[in-house]
């Protein structure tokens, strides 16, 4: 994967350094010394056996369990980092205590979920709207709580410091995320109403984000979210309703993944029937491919299903990301849904398929195209000299903006044919190309 470097990172990296921050390999010798353990390991979606596609694989997290209790020789605070299922604590717990020769050593296991996002994640660190912490309520657990709470108490007023019993934090997590993407997927089922009737999706995005009670954050129509996290998240979620028996519960949280999915295939579908019904053949220019900008993580990027949808009717992509390697973009097209989080065992699968190629350059992606193809929200691409990219593109020339950034009054004033995402549609777009 390829990561552009976290904004504040590196400085954080270099005060700490030697000081207090230590990086080691000495993992066992390490977890042996120390009082708290974060464990921050991966939990992918399963993509095999029971609850294959929407279950958390918690292999990573058991293994570090197993490893943790085999070389303590003193108590611990065990701190959960990675996003699990709930009830996840009491498994570990079961792992720890039975794989642990020292009778005299304790665990107390405490749920701190991690709500901070890529490209803020300094920060959402530094300045959190909260920081949850999860510990049984006991006597011992409220302790644990505490031991954490003054760790972040150095930067965190209290008041920001939530103290929950452990599922309740490992359940915020899940809910958080399904929360926000859930947002992301609403507005986005009305972009598709806006079209059909001509209202505008950031007109009414803005008039309900005005609503104290709803706010203006992620009210964004896209081409639909991404990242490592949503996704997983709702799918885990739905399995645990499953699970439990609630159908009905996991199929409403289920139905924010489809949104999802139907939002991307509406954008290629709306992509084909502009041209004529037919991309085979004709080069379309993608302009950014990382899940967001100012990252260049591609994990769930919803450019991955874009592609592949356009790929599918005969389409030759020219692919430009300020980010993303050409490396990232071939495995992330050749590799199946949900193998992306799993350490890769074989040779990566890197497509060589001729019909992609990957530039450096925005203008050499979209010269002699039909379309630009517009996936992440890159300031670069509002500044592109469009004019020049016109003059270099073949006739009528489409844009498709699947985030709604660019100019659209003034792309047409130069002679695009334009498609925003739930804005009112241009007469060519709307009545076919006889308009
Ligand atoms: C998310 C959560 O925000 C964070 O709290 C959690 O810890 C991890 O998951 P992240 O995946 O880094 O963080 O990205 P985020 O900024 O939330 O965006 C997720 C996706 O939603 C992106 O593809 C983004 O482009 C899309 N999005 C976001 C929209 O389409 N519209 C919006 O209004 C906001």
């Amino acid at each position: 994967m390829s990561f552009c470097p976290e904004p504040g990172l590196q400085e954080v990296v270099e005060a700490a350094r030697g000081r207090n921050l230590f990086f080691s390999t000495e993992v066992e010798k390490h977890i042996a010394e120390a009082d708290i353990v974060f464990v921050s390991v991966n939990t992918p979606t399963k993509t095999c056996g029971v609850g294959a596609g929407k279950a958390a694989d918690l292999t990573y997290w058991e293994g570090a369990a197993r490893m943790i209790a085999a070389v303590s020789k003193s108590s611990k605070i065990i701190v959960e980092k990675s996003t699990v299922p709930v009830k996840t604590a009491e498994a570990i717990e079961k792992v720890l205590k039975r794989n642990c020769s020292d009778p005299t050593v304790e665990f107390d296991i405490l749920s701190n979920p991690e709500f901070l996002a890529e490209g803020t994640a300094i920060s959402d660190l530094t300045c959190p709207d909260r920081v949850l912490i999860g510990g049984k309520d006991t006597e011992r657990g409220r302790k644990a709580i505490d031991v954490l709470a003054s760790v972040y108490a150095h930067w965190i007023p209290e008041e920001r410091i939530l103290k929950t019993n452990l599922w309740s934090a490992e359940l915020s997590k899940l809910t958080a995320n399904a929360m926000l993407a859930q947002r992301i997927s609403s507005v986005n089922s009305i972009s598709a109403l806006c079209e059909a009737t001509g209202a505008d999706i950031q007109q009414v995005s803005n008039s309900i984000g005005t609503d104290s009670r709803i706010g203006p954050k992620f009210l964004n129509a896209s081409v639909g979210f991404g990242g490592s996290c949503f996704q997983k998240d709702i799918l885990n979620l739905v399995y645990i309703c499953e699970s439990v028996g609630l159908k009905d519960v996991a199929k409403y949280w289920e139905s924010v993944v489809t949104m999802n999915d139907y939002q991307k295939q509406r954008f290629v579908e709306r992509i084909i029937s502009a041209m004529f019904n037919t991309i085979k053949k004709k080069k379309l220019a993608v302009y950014g491919f990382a899940f967001k900008k100012d990252t260049g993580d591609t994990r769930e990027t919803p450019a991955i299903d874009v592609c592949r949808g356009l790929m599918a009717d005969g389409a030759e992509l020219c692919i430009y990301d300020p980010q993303v390697s050409e490396k990232q973009v071939r495995l992330d097209l050749a590799t199946p849904k949900f193998e992306w989080d799993h350490p890769v065992s074989k040779a990566s699968p890197v497509s060589d398929d001729e019909s992609v190629a990957i530039v450096k350059d925005p203008m050499e992606a979209a010269k002699g195209a039909h379309a630009i193809v517009v996936l992440t929200e890159w300031d670069e691409f509002k500044t592109v000299d469009y004019q020049a990219v016109y003059d270099s593109m073949v006739k009528p020339a489409f844009i498709f903006d699947g985030r709604n950034i660019l100019d659209h009054d003034a792309l047409r004033a130069m002679g695009f044919i334009v498609y925003a995402l739930g804005k009112p549609l241009d007469a060519f777009i709307l009545n076919g190309p006889a308009a």
